[in-house]
C-alpha cells in the first residue's frame, strides 16, 4: 500500500473479555469442559427472561411499525417516557431531546470518544472497562489515561491520585466513572460521587457516568445515579437495557445529557454527535419500543428485585471459598455482577504451574505460554484453564498494573457456581504453592 491504513491509535484496541473465547473453544475441542467466567452476558449463563416480558416482545413483533425507521435521536414517546423517569429522582431534570439512542451502549461509547478532540482527554478508573479504555486510547493515539481504584480499600477510587492528575494535566476535559463498576463490583458512595463533582466544578471539566448497572445493587448497597449530585456539571449518563432486563443481544442503549445549556462546548458535542447519528439514520427500532412498557410495568421492579437477591447471594457464596485465601485480596461485591480478585504482590512468578496430566492438553498450554511478554496474571489464568477448565479474564487486561482476574456472578445453577469457585479456590492455592 501506499500509505500506512491503519491510524496510530489503533494499537490500543483490544478486548481479551473475547480473546481468551479463542483459547477455551481449542481446549473444548479437545474435550475439556469449560466453566465460562469471561463474559457479563446472563442469557449465555441460562438466565430465562420472565414470560411477560416475552409476551411484550412478541407483541411488538406482530407490529408493522416497529419494522420501520425510528427517529435518528430515538423514537420520541420512549425519550419522553425515559425523561420523565429520570425526572421522578431528585437532581438534574432533562427533556426528550436531551436522549440519545445508539445500538447498544458500546456502541455509543465509541462514539462519544471518537468525536472528542484527541488532545483533550478523559481519564477513567483502573481496573478499566476496555470499551472505554480502548476506545478513549484509541481517539487520542495516546494509552489510556486512568486514576486508581484500590482493592485495599473495598476497590474506592484513590481521590488524591485523580485530583494530582487532573491538576497536572490540563489536557484532561473529562472524568469517567462506572457505577457500579466493572470490573470490580464496587458501588459509589454519595460522599465519593460529591466529590467528582467538587472537582469537576473546580477544573472546569464535565462527567460521564456508565450507570449499565444502575438498577444491580445488592446486600445493602444503593446506587446514586449522577442527576442526582450533578449539580449545574455538565455530564453525560450511559444507560442501555442489555443488563438490567438482560437483553444484551437487542444492541440498544442511550446517553441523558445534563446541564447541557451550562457550556457551549459541551452542547457542541451534544450536537456532533446527534448529527453522526442522524448520519447513521437511526438505532433499532424494536427493542426501543420496548423500554416503556417493560420499564414501566410494575413486575419489572419484582423481578429486578428477586434477581438482585439471587445475585447477592452468589456474592456471599464466592466470598465463602475465595476470601480467606492468604494469598488474595478479596473485597465482596455490591453491585454490577463481576468480582475481581487480586494476587497480593509478590505472590506470581514465571515459574509456578499447576498439574495437567492429559498431553495434548499440556501442548496446546505450551503454545499459549510462549507468547511474548506474558503479564504474570495472564500465565495464572491460562493455566486456571488448561487445568481446570475454568475461563476467566486477567486483570492486566483492564488497564491495570495489579495482577488478578475477573469472574463473574451469573451461574445460575448453584451446584456448577460452587464447582466453579471450588476449582478457582484450589487452582490459586496450588499455583502459589508450587
Ligand atoms: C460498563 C459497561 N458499559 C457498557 C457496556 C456495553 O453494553 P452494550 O451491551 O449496551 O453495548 C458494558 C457491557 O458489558 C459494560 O460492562
Amino acid at each position: 500500500m501506499r500509505q500506512d491504513l491503519i491510524r496510530p491509535g489503533a494499537s490500543e484496541l483490544s478486548y481479551e473479555i473475547r480473546g481468551i473465547v479463542k483459547k477455551a473453544d481449542q481446549l473444548e475441542a479437545l474435550g475439556q469442559k469449560i466453566y465460562w467466567e469471561n463474559i457479563g452476558d446472563p442469557i449465555q449463563k441460562n438466565w430465562q427472561i420472565p414470560g411477560w416480558i416475552k409476551d411484550i416482545v412478541s407483541e411488538l413483533a406482530q407490529d408493522d411499525k416497529t419494522y420501520g425507521y425510528s427517529h435518528s435521536m430515538g423514537d420520541k414517546s420512549v425519550r419522553e417516557f425515559l425523561a420523565d423517569q429520570n425526572n421522578q429522582g431528585n437532581g438534574a431534570k432533562i427533556e426528550a431531546d436531551d436522549i440519545l439512542f445508539f445500538n447498544g451502549l458500546g456502541d455509543g461509547i465509541s462514539t462519544l470518544y471518537q468525536f472528542i478532540n484527541p488532545t483533550a482527554r478523559i481519564i477513567g478508573p483502573s481496573p478499566a472497562y476496555s470499551t472505554h479504555s480502548s476506545g478513549e486510547a484509541a481517539h487520542a493515539n495516546a494509552a489510556p489515561l486512568t486514576y486508581t481504584l484500590n482493592p485495599a480499600n473495598h476497590w474506592y477510587p484513590d481521590m488524591t491520585d485523580l485530583r494530582n492528575q487532573v491538576r497536572y494535566n490540563p489536557n484532561i476535559v473529562g472524568i469517567l466513572l462506572i457505577n457500579p463498576d466493572n470490573p470490580t463490583g464496587m458501588v459509589y458512595s454519595l460522599e465519593t460521587l460529591l466529590e467528582f463533582v467538587k472537582l469537576a466544578k473546580e477544573f472546569d471539566l464535565f462527567l460521564i457516568s456508565d450507570e449499565i448497572y444502575g438498577s444491580i445493587t445488592y446486600n445493602g448497597a444503593q446506587h446514586h445515579p449522577l442527576a442526582e449530585v450533578i449539580d449545574d456539571v455538565p455530564g453525560i449518563a450511559l444507560k442501555g437495557m442489555s443488563k438490567d432486563l438482560p437483553w444484551p443481544g437487542s444492541r440498544c442503549g442511550w446517553m441523558e445529557f445534563y446541564n447541557r445549556g451550562s457550556d457551549q462546548t459541551f452542547d457542541k458535542l451534544y450536537q456532533t454527535l446527534v448529527n453522526a447519528k442522524m448520519l447513521e439514520v437511526c438505532s433499532t427500532t424494536l427493542p426501543q419500543m420496548a423500554i416503556p412498557k417493560v420499564y414501566g410495568d410494575k413486575r419489572f421492579d419484582t423481578y429486578r428485585a428477586a434477581t438482585n437477591i439471587k445475585i447477592g447471594e452468589r456474592s456471599e457464596l464466592i466470598s465463602s471459598f475465595l476470601e480467606d485465601v492468604p494469598y488474595l485480596y478479596f473485597n465482596s461485591t455490591k453491585g454490577a455482577f463481576y468480582n475481581t480478585i487480586i494476587f497480593k504482590p509478590d505472590t506470581l512468578n514465571n515459574h509456578q504451574s499447576l498439574k495437567i496430566e492429559d498431553e495434548s492438553v499440556k501442548d496446546l498450554l505450551n503454545t499459549w505460554l510462549s507468547e511474548s511478554n506474558m503479564k504474570p496474571d495472564k500465565r495464572f489464568v491460562y493455566y486456571l484453564l488448561a487445568a481446570k477448565g475454568v475461563c476467566v479474564v486477567p486483570i492486566s487486561s483492564f488497564c491495570s498494573d495489579l495482577l488478578g482476574f475477573r469472574v463473574t456472578l451469573l451461574e445460575e445453577d448453584e451446584a456448577t457456581l460452587k464447582e466453579t469457585f471450588s476449582r478457582i479456590r484450589d487452582a490459586v492455592i496450588e499455583y502459589c504453592e508450587s
